[in-house]
């Protein structure tokens, strides 16, 4: 047996160890079972987390894969070399298994749902009533279907950018299980759902890719110090994700400290949190020793280190998996329907103060700001150390745009807009319009490639060749074409309010987040290609950017109007599930929102057309200064007009005649 087969054997022989340890120390194994009472039995009791646990474990292992074949190790030109070829090849198998294990879990699943003996499941429509009918049952039927589309794509994927592409897809494939698990049923179901999801992306990377470098070493691959390299980079920002979402996690299902040591909840996370600071020094002592001994020729520090710290986190792997099967200390909610769907009380009247005050942690999109801030932060302060410039003005436009983010997603303004469509519009107004205004206006790509690095090898993708790679895409080139973007712009506004798809986002926390996503990025979009100072791949004259804003403006004013004699409440369902008792009519509080739709606009077309003159101005004072200088240097200044008239203040200088 190969070494590698060795330790990934022993891998999972600690994580089934792990979760066996816990599943009888935290009594999950032993239940009391209350005579006539059903009871799914012990095979489902063991299966269901076992299947859980090889699910984990094929999905981590695919994504860090596609991880090394896509960003840890060399490609050339694009192409994928020798070993992340082997890596994509070996994903398909990986995905084989996710898919499997998620079947399992849909057998166990819905013997565990229905609490019958897992026999009875195949013999009625148990299976297929939990498979497309319960939301853990539909989850677990995604990952079957993405796990085994992953496992064909990656047959035929030879390109770094079709591993991207995979790399993708696997990390929203992990999405579904976290999204519909008992995070969805505690005191703040979106804070529970967004950490968890959070918790898992990062881990993946963490744990696929550790996993991954680990086999690289012990099969003595080339080019084991620069995937050791880059990937150590990435596991600092995945330790510290994967600890913050974790404790958001933790923060939305236990109400008291001391339900730490008082519930098998709080023990396990302890435990798990103990796990995650031993992983933590580890990756530290890597970073003080073996990596440097590595870059000296001597891996073996590194792969020793390496393998034992993977075993530990096959071990957390098996704890938290019991965890995820473990009750959560049960809290008091208030029994109203507005807390079931807001995840948080019906906020009192409106008042500005309340707007001011009411401030509810919205974990995604303050981890979005967090990160659109922080990297531009780091641009920027690369670019000053390197003694280069950078506008001030962009800069304040970027952290404007990120500010009115914040306050637009976390403050008493996305509490209100939950519940009150007239607020709801301002939302939509202020992260549609002026945060990609002020967003395109800092300049984010030019910053980016000016900060990052080129890659070390020629040919190779790093960061730097990514982003380019990524805007010289065919897909770019399509939807930043001004009428595409203007469309989407426009359209995505009708389509989304004179449609049922207002409502399920409403409803949804995931369709919720897909919506506001999507005002930032049709608003981004939209912008970019008449206001933004990044390149873009159309570049539109001054005067066909006021046109295109022109053109759509009118558009934007008749949406308001439109909402304004709208006789019938959109979204009725939502807003009288809600059942809130202070406040206007809906109707009434629906044409505020047409007459905001309707007058917000004016703000965001003052803004670029101010954009439009200063960017006009400038590009013609520029224009001028390069004419002037050829013409000092007597050369033509490549205006036709210009240059006559230059030649012929040329010929009254030699004192001949003006003909
Ligand atoms: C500060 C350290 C950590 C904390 C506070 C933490 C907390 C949590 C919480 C609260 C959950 C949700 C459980 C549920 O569904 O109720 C979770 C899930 C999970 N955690 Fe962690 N975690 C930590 C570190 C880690 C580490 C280091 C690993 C692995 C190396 C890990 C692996 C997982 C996995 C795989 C799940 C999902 C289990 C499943 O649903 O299948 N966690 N964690």
């Amino acid at each position: 047996m190969t070494r590698a087969a060795r330790l990934a054997l022993m891998a999972a022989g600690v994580a089934l160890a792990a979760l066996v340890i816990t599943m009888v120390a935290s009594g999950a194994a032993f239940p009391r079972i209350i005579p006539g009472l059903p009871d799914a039995g012990v095979l489902t009791r063991w299966g269901l987390p076992i299947s859980k646990l090889w699910m984990d474990a094929s999905g981590l292992v695919t994504i860090g894969l596609l991880l090394a074949a896509t960003a840890l190790l060399p490609n050339d030109k694009g192409l994928l070399g020798k070993a992340g070829l082997g890596y994509v090849r070996a994903a398909s198998w990986a995905a084989m298994s996710w898919a499997a294990a998620a079947f399992a879990a849909i057998v166990f699943g819905a013997a565990d749902s229905f609490a019958i003996p897992v026999e009875q499941v195949f013999g009625s429509n148990y299976l297929t009533g939990f498979a497309t009918q319960y939301g853990g049952g539909i989850a677990l039927t995604l990952v079957v279907l993405f796990g085994v589309a992953i496992a064909l794509f990656s047959r035929g994927a030879i390109t770094a950018g079709s591993a991207a592409g995979l790399l993708v897809f696997a990390l929203a494939t992990l999405l579904p299980p976290a999204l519909t698990g008992h995070s969805s049923s505690s005191p703040n179901h979106d804070l529970a759902t967004t950490g968890l999801a959070l918790h898992l992306l990062s881990l993946s990377l963490w744990v696929g890719g550790l996993g991954v470098v680990v086999l690289h070493a012990v099969r003595r691959l080339p080019k084991l110090e620069i995937a050791a390299d880059r990937f150590s980079r990435l596991a600092v920002w995945c330790f510290v994700a994967v600890g913050a979402s974790g404790v958001f996690s933790v923060l939305a299902r236990l109400t008291a400290v001391s339900d730490l040591w008082t519930s098998a909840y709080g023990v396990l996370i302890v435990a798990k949190t103990i796990a995650y600071v031993l992983l933590g020094y580890i990756g530290w002592w890597h970073r003080q020793r073996t990596l440097r001994r590595m870059s000296k020729g001597e891996p073996r520090a590194f792969t020793r280190l390496a393998a034992g710290e993977l075993l530990l986190m096959a071990a957390t792997m098996g704890l938290a998996v019991v965890l995820s099967r473990t009750a959560p200390p049960p809290v008091s909610l208030p029994a109203d329907r507005a807390f079931d769907l807001l995840g948080f009380p019906m906020p009192p009247p409106i008042t500005i103060a309340n707007l001011a005050s009411l401030w509810w942690l919205d974990l995604f999109f303050a981890t979005v700001a967090a990160v659109l801030a922080g990297l531009y932060a780091a641009g920027v302060v690369r670019l000053l150390r390197r003694g280069d410039r950078w506008s001030w003005g962009r800069t304040s436009a970027w952290f404007g745009g990120v500010a009115l983010l914040v306050i637009a997603t976390q403050s008493g303004v996305a509490r209100y807009a939950k519940v009150m469509f007239d607020v709801h519009m301002v939302e939509h107004m202020t992260l549609s319009m002026v945060v990609p205004i002020l967003l395109v206006l800092g300049g984010p790509v030019t910053l980016a490639l000016r900060a990052l690095r080129p890659a070390a090898k020629r040919g190779d993708r790093g960061p730097r060749e990514w982003l380019t790679t990524i805007l010289h895409s065919r897909f770019v080139k399509v939807v930043a074409h001004p009428a595409i973007a203007t469309a989407i712009f426009i359209a995505s506004t009708y389509a989304l309010y004179f449609t049922p798809l207002f409502e399920a986002a409403m409803e949804e926390h995931l369709g919720h987040i897909f919506m506001t996503l999507h005002f930032l990025l049709s608003g981004s979009l939209f912008f970019w290609t008449i206001i933004g100072v990044d390149p873009a791949p159309h570049r539109l004259p001054h005067v066909g950017k006021l046109l295109v804003l022109f053109v759509t403006m009118p558009f934007h004013a008749f949406f308001g109007v439109a909402l304004m004699m709208t006789g019938s409440v959109i979204a009725s369902g939502w807003y009288e599930q809600l059942g809130r008792t202070w406040g206007g009519p809906l109707l009434e509080e629906q044409q505020n929102g047409g007459a905001i739709a309707w007058g917000f606009g004016e703000i965001p077309t003052l803004m670029v057309l101010l954009a439009i003159a200063v960017q006009w101005y400038q590009d013609d004072s520029r224009q001028a200064r390069r004419a002037d200088r050829r013409a000092d240097k007597g050369g033509r200044a490549g205006d036709p007009e210009l240059d006559s008239y230059n030649a012929y203040l040329a010929r009254l200088n030699r004192g001949e005649s003006s003909q």
